[in-house]
């Protein structure tokens, strides 16, 4: 016969209450979380099919074969015509939903727009190179963010088109005259670079001068330090295999050389704010210094900036040469619309009247929006509006700390949203559709994208003066297109093209 202490009974006691407690709480849960459903009529939406339920690794051999080959965004797509429109997936132990119904996407970003933050999955794949700047911060912090940066697009400052012409000169001198192939990608996202730089700190910088060494570290590690992010979020831990010491020398070289302006206008802070009454135009940087002289706030506010103004402009820029090297009927019907400006530089009134470019653009950030995929966490127990059921039509259960992925993508593409031709560029679909929230390549709802207008007007810009200064467009890439993702997406082996001049 054992006989047991009073220390061991004790442990068994306390064991027991552990499990107890545990148990009582999990019960509690499924009664609330069942009533929830009933009273709002929720009923689970499709699944994808799952065999290791501890880790469920089961997607990773496609995700990984797709990373490989480029073709992420294919993937996912594949797997809403599988699944239908919303549909729930887990990998990593994390069951997240899926969804590409405007409707649920317009109830995260607008209606419940307290009902989703960031989430924790996308703080920790941003910390790291972008702190607590505008995009990995919610709340308070995130308000005061967005309110500090606001004016910088007003309608002046993005009206100035004089600003533009600077920059897009530059641009132009670069591309060859004798036909010869040219990256245009790379030359958009210098000329974004530097308008970027104009914009936020105030200083020029030629191209000559971002050919410079500091300028072309800073775009290598700037690129490479999105890569690694954009794979800590597709692979969560696994991707700590590969995101080694490069990850932080490029987090180092980047955050060094945002640290030059932000220490330049700490110390000048004073004389800045002295002549604040006289200049005429809202300088970034200058505005946050008077707000504080924190030298890693200061950084990661204008880093997140800058990125947000370099790689989507570019990006947009660069999908939309893309798309006229391949289409001479576009670039000639754009010829005869940007004729009626009879050579004359645009301006901002005379760009939005450029009706058939409008639908250039439209089509381009359809087929190839820059922001391809986006994630939200719920803040509590919440319901999407559809998804849910058979017919996909009931509401769907959001779990306080679920993670719901929307792919825009992929909804860009819809045959049901956008017609049989979905998968087509065709700008002249525009004079027809008003597709709402089915089209939503700058995001919606409170966080919706601040540099719209801004990336739209350089956009149109930029596309009227190379088409005043060129009479014809050649695609000069052999290969099929390839994606390259990092925070945004672009093309992985550039646009090359060739240019014959007027
Ligand atoms: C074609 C160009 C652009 C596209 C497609 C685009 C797209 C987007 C998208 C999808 C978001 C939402 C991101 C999220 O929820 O996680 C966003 C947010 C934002 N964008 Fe843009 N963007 C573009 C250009 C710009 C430019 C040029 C700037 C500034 C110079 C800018 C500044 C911002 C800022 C500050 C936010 C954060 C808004 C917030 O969280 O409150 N964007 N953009």
């Amino acid at each position: 016969m054992i006989i047991m202490g009073p220390d061991s009974l004790l442990l068994r006691l306390a064991c027991t209450l552990i499990v107890v407690f545990y148990l009582v709480k999990k019960i509690n849960r499924a009664l609330t979380v069942r009533q929830f459903k009933q009273t709002h009529g929720c009923l689970p939406p499709a699944s994808e099919p799952r065999k290791d339920p501890i880790l469920s690794l089961d997607a990773l051999p496609g995700i990984l074969h797709a990373a490989r080959h480029d073709g992420i965004l294919n993937y996912l797509q594949a797997a809403y015509c599988r699944n239908g429109s919303t549909f729930l997936s887990s990998f990593l132990g994390s069951n997240d939903i899926f969804t590409i119904d405007p409707e649920n996407i317009k109830t995260m970003l607008a209606v419940k727009f307290t009902d989703f933050e960031l989430g924790e999955k996308r703080r920790a794949a941003f910390h790291p190179l972008l702190g607590n700047g505008i995009f990995s911060t919610d709340g308070a912090q995130w308000e005061h963010s967005r309110a500090l940066l606001r004016p910088s697009f007003t309608r002046t400052q993005i009206s100035s088109t004089e600003f533009h012409e600077r920059h897009v000169q530059s641009l132009i001198r670069n591309i060859p005259r004798d036909g010869s192939t040219v990256d245009l990608q790379t030359l958009f996202f210098s000329m974004t670079l530097e308008t970027s730089i104009d914009l936020l700190v105030g200083e020029t910088v030629d191209s000559q001068h971002s050919a410079s060494d500091d300028f072309a570290e800073f775009a290598k590690h700037i690129s490479h330090a999105q890569r690694m992010i954009s794979l800590i979020l597709t692979f969560g831990v696994l991707s700590k295999l590969h995101c080694g010491s490069g990850f932080k020398k490029s987090i180092r070289v980047v955050r060094g050389f945002i640290g030059k302006y932000v220490r330049k206008a700490i110390q000048n802070r004073t004389s800045l704010d002295a002549e604040k009454q006289q200049r005429e135009r809202y300088v970034f940087l200058h505005e946050l210094v008077q707000d504080t002289c924190d030298e890693a706030r200061l950084t990661d506010e204008l880093l997140s900036i800058l990125i947000a103004g370099r790689d989507t402009t570019a990006g947009l820029l660069s999908m939309l040469f893309y798309e006229l090297a391949q289409r001479p009927e576009v670039w000639e019907r754009l010829q005869t619309e940007v004729g009626t400006l009879e050579g004359q530089l645009p301006s901002f009134e005379q760009l939005k009247q450029l009706k058939y470019l409008s639908w250039v653009i439209n089509e381009t950030l359809r087929l190839h929006p820059i922001v391809p995929s986006n994630i939200r966490t719920a803040t509590r127990d919440t319901v999407l509006p559809v998804g849910g059921g058979p017919d996909g039509k009931a509401p769907v259960f959001v779990s306080k700390g679920q993670n719901v992925v929307y792919t825009v993508y992929a909804m860009h593409r819809r045959q049901d949203l956008y017609g049989p031709d979905a998968d087509e560029f065709r700008p002249e679909r525009w004079a027809t559709i008003r597709p709402g929230w089915a089209f939503l390549p700058f995001n919606g709802g409170p966080r919706i994208c601040l540099g719209q207008q801004y990336a739209l007007t350089l956009t149109s810009y930029t596309t009227v003066r190379i088409l005043q200064t060129f009479k014809s467009i050649s695609n000069r890439d052999p290969g099929p297109w390839k994606e390259w993702l990092g925070l945004t997406m672009a093309s992985k082996n550039g646009i090359k093209v060739s240019l014959v001049p007027k």
